[in-house]
């Protein structure tokens, strides 16, 4: 895919200053060359106008994304690793609908409609090891995991199932990068064009060679864009994560915007280790000792003091390659301090948020858990770099929250930071019910919410009402 031309003049796209600057200026001064896809830009002005809160609210608009996204859009069911031998399967559950995802060999992956081809039950509950066969609890007929229908009782009273009719109904799988994609449209055309650019910007960030160390997934009380908007921009970070401001400067982060037809992806990038705009008493050296803490997991008056050798941000990524070379065993010599440092999250449609570099090696996605507009689930992986040579491990136990658990006691560190955000989806949730009709929709930033815009744009592309 092409880079979209930018549009949007330089000083409509953020600010910086000398000691909190726009990742732009960092790009052109960091003590190594920024990698290639990190100093592509896309800023395309696509509009100013609100969005309806109905699309938050309405049963009907859900029907439709049901229809015409869940159903036909290629989308993240799990990691690899997940269902890391022969028979390990896994439900996936979106929108009210269900699908069984299950490893049938050392490299090979099904799956299928999660649906009992006797009288309808769903067939599999939840997920599972090691299994030769998908039983069902209602009246035992039992189907291979490759999907042909092995054995039911009463053979003869059954003159309808033929050989192969009754086999279970397949949906596309694709891989990307240690994860599984699954689309239930058997129309659709191949992963690859979906995912448009952005395998070209992960070419050299290489996700498969990682694991998933924690995922955790939570049911939010909030419509699924609702709850990933809050994660597609920076802006709420002065009021929603303020303890975040010494060593994160927000005001700083880019915003870049790709679309071809039906395919779309969007990344954020934000400057790390330099202060923010907001935070009017932190020094330059008070980021870096902020970050230092954050990197070794403690707050920054719990942390130790700051070596000698570490004064700005190039020492402290310096300092970080050579702790992950020593973990990992892999050459980190040759990344920028912004692949070591900042935070670089990306977005593809409908649904999946992979993060780029060592700042925050974490996915996210978000769904419908039901047939509602008003929930949703929130999946979040840290993914670890797997030691070169060593296979890849299995992933960590899932952890599942109910709306009201917390993620802190189970994530540490960056479940302080979901669990402020948490405490946000739901309430807006409940406020965009009061939306008042005089007032034709939610007012977004031209640029700093203009990836929430690109998703509205994608989601009514696939509705069939292309903006204009
Ligand atoms: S509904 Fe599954 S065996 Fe009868
Ligand atoms: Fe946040």
């Amino acid at each position: 895919m092409a880079a979209t031309k930018c549009a949007l003049p330089e000083e409509l796209r953020g600010f910086g200053t000398e000691i909190s600057p726009t990742f732009r200026a960092i790009a052109r001064t960091d003590s190594k060359p920024v990698e290639a896809c990190l100093t592509e830009e896309s800023a395309p002005d696509i509009g100013n106008e609100p969005i309806p809160a109905h699309r938050y609210t309405s049963y009907e608009y859900h029907r439709e994304e049901v229809e015409k996204i869940w159903k036909k859009c290629w989308q993240v069911a799990c990691r690899e690793e997940e269902i890391p031998a022969v028979g390990d399967h896994l439900v996936y559950n979106v929108a009210g609908l269900s699908y069984i995802v299950v490893r049938t060999g050392e490299d090979s992956f099904k799956a299928f409609k999660n649906v009992c081809l006797h009288r309808g039950r769903r067939l599999v509950d939840s997920s599972g090891c090691g299994a030769s066969h998908f039983k069902c609890p209602y009246h035992a007929w039992t189907w291979s995991i490759e999907g042909d229908l092995a054995w039911f009782p009463g053979k003869w009273d059954f003159p309808a199932v033929k050989d192969g009719s009754h086999d279970l109904r397949g949906v596309k799988l694709e891989r990307w990068n240690g994860f599984i994609f699954i689309n239930p449209d058997l129309e659709a055309g191949p992963l690859s064009e979906h995912l448009g650019g952005i395998d070209r910007h992960f070419a050299t960030w290489p996700l498969d060679k990682r694991f998933a160390i924690w995922h955790v997934r939570k049911t939010i009380r909030s419509n699924w864009k609702v709850a990933m908007e809050a994660f597609l921009e920076g802006y709420h970070l002065m009021m929603t994560h303020p303890q975040a401001l010494p060593s994160v400067a927000e005001q700083g982060t880019q915003y870049d915007l790709w679309q071809d037809g039906k395919t779309a992806f969007s990344r954020s990038i934000t400057p790390a280790a330099v202060p923010s705009y907001h935070s009017k008493d932190t020094t330059a050296l008070d980021a870096i000792k902020d970050m230092w803490a954050l990197l070794n997991g403690l707050r920054m008056d719990d942390a130790p003091p700051l070596p000698e050798n570490i004064k700005d941000r190039a020492s402290l990524a310096e300092w970080r390659r050579g702790a992950l070379a020593q973990m990992t065993g892999a050459d980190y010599s040759g990344l920028s301090d912004a692949m070591m440092l900042d935070s670089v999250q990306y977005w593809l449609f409908p649904n999946f948020c992979p993060w780029l570099g060592e700042g925050l090696p974490l996915a996210y996605v978000f769904r419908p858990d039901a047939d509602s507009a008003e929930t949703c689930y929130m999946d979040a992986w840290m993914l670890i770099r797997v030691p070169d040579n060593a296979p890849r491990p299995p992933a960590g136990k899932l952890i599942e929250l109910g709306p009201d658990d917390p993620f802190e006691p189970h994530i540490g560190a960056m479940g302080t930071i979901f669990d402020q955000d948490d405490f946000n989806m739901p309430m807006v949730q409940i406020g965009m019910h009061m939306w008042p009709d005089e007032l034709p929709g939610v007012t977004l930033g031209r640029y700093q919410e203009s990836r929430i815009r690109m998703l509205h744009r994608m989601v009514e592309t696939w509705l069939g009402r292309p903006p204009g």
